[in-house]
């Protein structure tokens, strides 16, 4: 029975082809640990049967071609060739190059072979390392560094699975997925971000976890955004450690049911080097975790420690610097539901407001939690445990865990969004350029109302600039290439930037 089986494994290998690139290559076999048997010893499994949930993508991903990239070969060449459902493998190198994938299933593996990655590098030269629009992404085992924008970025893409990624000293965001849904970002590894090494945008049904994040300014970040969970990530030394926010001007107007749980959250004391202007350079250094305008915030079994400013700390839109008043957001954080944490030592070089917010409640000591502004029908459980400030009338939660929710990660893969022609500007714009332009404030680019007023009439003037930007401004940044959108598309999106009224 066993030869029988592998001998069909065998010829299945070979029928599938694999693409050697331009050189050829000795490609080790790559084992699925997802597909392959589980260990069986130390647990009676007649007692109990074991079930083990395939991922989305993997249940649907169609078996397609491997395309082998060698050192010196191109991954986007490889992209180019591929068809929906084929696997890019990555052999051990140095790549420089920004990876597009606009084909929907696509797998990027990279080969780590005794401790070399398949690296993507650039060289502080290069704007982004991967881009993808394409649905049911998977993006494995790649490292990336020294890129200036984005490491992994994916727009409006669904049922995405980013994992086992080293991505280091890369510019603003480390892994930002934008308007997808149905999304898993796990056992990455990343430091070094100017902003937020993980950042969930205007996303739903989303999950970050066992992820490694450290000395960014944003650890993990959940904007604009429903139903993520946050849960066993290590999120130490960074400005800010896990924020769940809303952003004020982006087309996606609230951030609700975030599940915050079983992290651990150290030290996140760095000083922030962030942007000046950008909503994370308002962080005070020290934030364990940050909840600003967020709804429905459950913070549960976190390991919260030695954060300078607060352990939690909450916050609405009119306390909060850095932050416009986005009259369709609603500013307070409702709901917030701070069950069992363990808090230690936080708050012991706490901000001026903290100072006095306790000394009119006679609070002694340093806190462990912070409410600023308003919240509405917010609860706690065991406050006693901690030095709060700000919450003593909240109420008590009317439950004290989530171990009924295991994942919001869907059974089965949501559809593609669908993006009909004459929305192809409006879908671009949320895409791409609302992750740097809001209406009225400032963010990593000038407000869509002073460009608004430069280009009245004149969409192909930005059309234009847009393809080749040139640097305009002393006190922002340059405005990285959009390029890789046909001109056609880039007009879409100029016209209905121009169009905005908020
Ligand atoms: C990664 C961030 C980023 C993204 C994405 C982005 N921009 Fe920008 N944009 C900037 C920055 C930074 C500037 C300011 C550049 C300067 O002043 O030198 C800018 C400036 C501009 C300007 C002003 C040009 C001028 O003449 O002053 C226009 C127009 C513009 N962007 C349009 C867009 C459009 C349209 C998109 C989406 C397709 C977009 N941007 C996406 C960061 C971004």
């Amino acid at each position: 029975m066993n030869k029988i089986i592998t001998a069909i494994v065998v010829i299945g290998a070979f029928a599938a082809g694999l693409y050697f690139g331009t050189s050829q290559t000795n490609a080790p076999v790559i084992t699925n640990a997802d597909s392959g048997a589980s260990y069986s010893g130390g647990f009676d499994k007649a007692s109990k049967s074991v079930s083990v949930k395939k991922s989305a993508v993997a249940q649907r991903i169609k078996a397609g071609k491997t395309h082998v990239v060698n050192d010196g070969d191109s991954i986007m060449a490889a992209v180019q060739v591929a068809n929906s459902g084929d696997t890019i493998q990555v052999m051990p190198g140095s790549y420089h190059e920004t990876v597009y994938i606009d084909k929907d299933d696509i797998r990027i593996v990279g080969v780590i072979n005794e401790g070399n990655y398949a690296t993507l590098d650039g060289q502080g030269t290069l704007n982004d390392a991967i881009l993808y629009s394409g649905n049911n992404i998977v993006i494995e085992n790649m490292r990336i560094t020294k890129y200036k924008g984005n490491g992994i970025m994916g727009q409006a893409g669904n049922n995405f699975e980013i994992r086992n990624n080293i991505i280091v000293d890369t510019g603003v965001y480390g892994i930002f997925p934008q308007l997808g849904q149905n999304g898993i970002v796990e056992y990455n590894v990343i430091s070094g971000i100017e902003d937020a090494a993980i950042y969930v945008g205007m996303s739903d049904n989303i999950h970050v976890a066992h992820n490694d994040v450290f000395d960014s300014v944003a650890g993990i970040e959940i904007e604009n955004s429903r139903h993520a969970i946050v849960e066993n990530n290590y999120v130490h030394n960074n400005t800010g450690g896990i924020l769940a926010f809303i952003t004020p001007g982006l087309p996606i107007k609230t951030t609700f049911d975030v599940i915050i749980r079983n992290n651990f959250i150290d030290n996140n004391n760095h000083k922030n080097f962030a942007a000046p202007g950008s909503t994370v350079a308002g962080i005070p250094a020290g934030t364990g975790i940050l909840i600003m305008a967020a709804d429905e915030v459950i913070v549960e079994n976190n390991i919260i420690s030695n954060n300078k400013t607060a352990g939690i700390l909450i916050t609405d839109h009119n306390n909060a610097p850095n932050t416009t008043i986005d009259p369709e957001s609603d500013p307070a954080p409702d709901k917030v539901m701070l069950l069992n944490n363990i808090m230690l030592n936080n708050g012991y070089d706490t901000i001026d407001e903290a100072k006095a917010l306790m000394l009119t409640e006679l609070k002694q000591g340093h806190p462990d939690i912070l409410r600023v502004g308003v919240s509405r029908d917010s609860c706690v459980i065991n406050r006693h445990r901690y030095v709060t400030v700000g919450i003593n009338d909240w109420a008590e939660c009317n439950f004290t865990n989530t171990h009924a929710i295991d994942s919001y990660i869907l059974d089965e893969p949501v559809a593609p969004r669908e993006i009909d022609p004459s929305e192809r500007g409006k879908v671009v714009y949320m895409g791409i350029c609302a992750g740097c332009h809001t209406y009225t404030g400032r963010m990593i680019g000038p407000p869509v109302q002073i460009i608004q007023a430069l280009y009245m009439d004149n969409p192909q003037g930005i059309a234009d600039f847009i393809a080749k930007p040139t640097k305009k401004r002393d006190d922002y940044p340059e405005m990285p290439p959009q390029n890789y959108l046909d001109a056609e598309t880039r007009l879409a999106a100029a016209k209905y930037m121009l169009s905005r009224k908020n």
